[in-house]
């Protein structure tokens, strides 16, 4: 998309057109312009406040803090932001390493990989699912049921989107039951107390939460790390740097997170007013995407903004978002991304890909941008 992206961005940076689903709208891909658009509260994500509750058989995907607007975005992130703080993530280093020497372990016995199936799936839904306390065993399910959310089909002849939605949510129900009977440890188990508690979440906003995490959980990380190591792959110069220089990798993270971030749009956002936006007249209810990948390499934000290159200093990337719908699980992904790739080069320092690039199969949908396998 990149290509496009730039013909866009230098004719254009706020772009009305009509997207692939058919919605017309704007399309943001200017730096400057995206995080204008990204503080903008009068951009909102709530669409019901525009129009009714039309998304109510969603609600169990949209009853979340993404898809709302303050005061209610403050409470719905709040209680589950203090699983998320960096000190918090980093107190689970040493169980992220031993999961992901697990499953190297695992990856040495085999003489052909499949780095996503075999490592990047796996490595994010596993520390999501501890977290959450979900069983791990069920991963495959969720990795269908989010698959499906996500690309907008479910990828099985006569299965709708709506029967993984439904088999999601009872799964859910049955799920919270058997976890109020128990007192564990978990994020689960802590918002379930907090909500007998009296006033903090309702029985909908915490499946709205789940939810939201878990597809955070499996959607993003895994193109993060895939990604990181397709494009050390391709540019086998800066694979080498980052071998002689550990360190690093911190800086190879944020600039594969610039380079190739596994979000390619952000979420909606709708006019809530008619008001003038970087000199376009924006008319209520219109609807309103950035294409963070776009802006990521905005020429007039970055230096050579087409050059892959670890070592670059102070990247103000907008992969995670800005404002107060910045990623939650940022420190989380962050630390997944150096682990995985940081352990995955020490014990398979000379890794290739056994098909052409020009074979990768990307995934489908708008909005991640990750490869089916490599
Ligand atoms: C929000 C990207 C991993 C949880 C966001 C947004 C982006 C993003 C761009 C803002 C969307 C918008 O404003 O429209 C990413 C990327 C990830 C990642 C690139 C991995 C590399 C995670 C993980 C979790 C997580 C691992 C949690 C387990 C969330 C939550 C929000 C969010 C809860 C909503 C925050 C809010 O509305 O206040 N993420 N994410 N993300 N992300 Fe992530």
């Amino acid at each position: 998309p990149y290509p496009y992206y730039a013909q866009l961005r230098a004719g254009d940076p706020v772009y009305k057109t009509r997207f692939p689903d058919g919605q017309q709208g704007w399309l943001i891909t200017g730096y400057e312009e995206a995080v204008e658009a990204l503080k903008e509260p009068r951009f909102i994500k709530d669409f019901s406040k525009l129009y009714g509750g039309s998304m109510d058989g969603m609600s169990v995907f949209t009853q979340n803090m993404l898809f709302s607007d303050p005061p209610d975005h403050r409470r719905l992130r709040g209680l589950a932001q203090k699983a998320f703080t960096p000190r918090v993530i980093e107190g689970m280093k040493e169980r992220i390493e031993e999961i992901t020497d697990q499953l190297l372990d695992e990856m040495e016995q085999k003489k052909e990989i499949n780095l996503i199936d075999d490592f990047a799936f796996p490595l994010p839904i596993i520390v999501i699912c501890e977290i959450l306390g979900v069983p791990s065993e069920d991963r495959d399910k969720f990795r269908i049921w989010s698959n499906s959310l996500i690309e907008g089909s479910s990828g099985e002849p006569g299965v709708s989107v709506y029967q993984h939605m439904n088999d999601f949510i009872r799964y859910l129900g049955e799920w919270f039951s058997r976890t109020r009977l128990e007192t564990k440890d978990d994020l689960i188990s802590k918002l379930i107390e907090a909500e007998e508690e009296g006033d903090r979440l309702t029985e909908k906003e915490l499946y709205g939460l789940v939810t939201l995490l878990i597809i955070a959980g499996h959607e993003t990380t895994v193109n993060l790390i895939g990604n990181t190591f397709l494009n050390l792959l391709k540019h086998p110069e800066q694979k080498e740097l980052l071998r002689k220089k550990p360190e690093l990798i911190g800086q190879a993270i944020e600039e594969s997170l610039r380079f190739d971030g596994p979000v390619e749009f952000s979420t909606s956002r709708w006019a809530g007013e008619n008001f003038q936006f970087a000199g376009k007249e924006i008319s209520r209810g219109e609807l309103v995407v950035v294409a963070l990948n776009a802006a990521n390499r905005d020429p007039d934000q970055f230096d050579d903004p087409e050059v892959f290159e670890i070592s670059r200093e102070k990247s103000p990337h907008l992969a995670f978002g800005t404002g107060i719908h910045h990623c939650l699980g940022a420190p989380l992904a962050r630390l997944e991304g150096k682990i995985a790739i940081r352990r995955l080069l020490d014990r398979f320092p000379d890794l290739k890909l056994r098909i052409p690039e020009s074979e990768l199969k990307w995934r489908q949908g708008m909005i991640v941008r990750g490869v089916k396998e490599i």
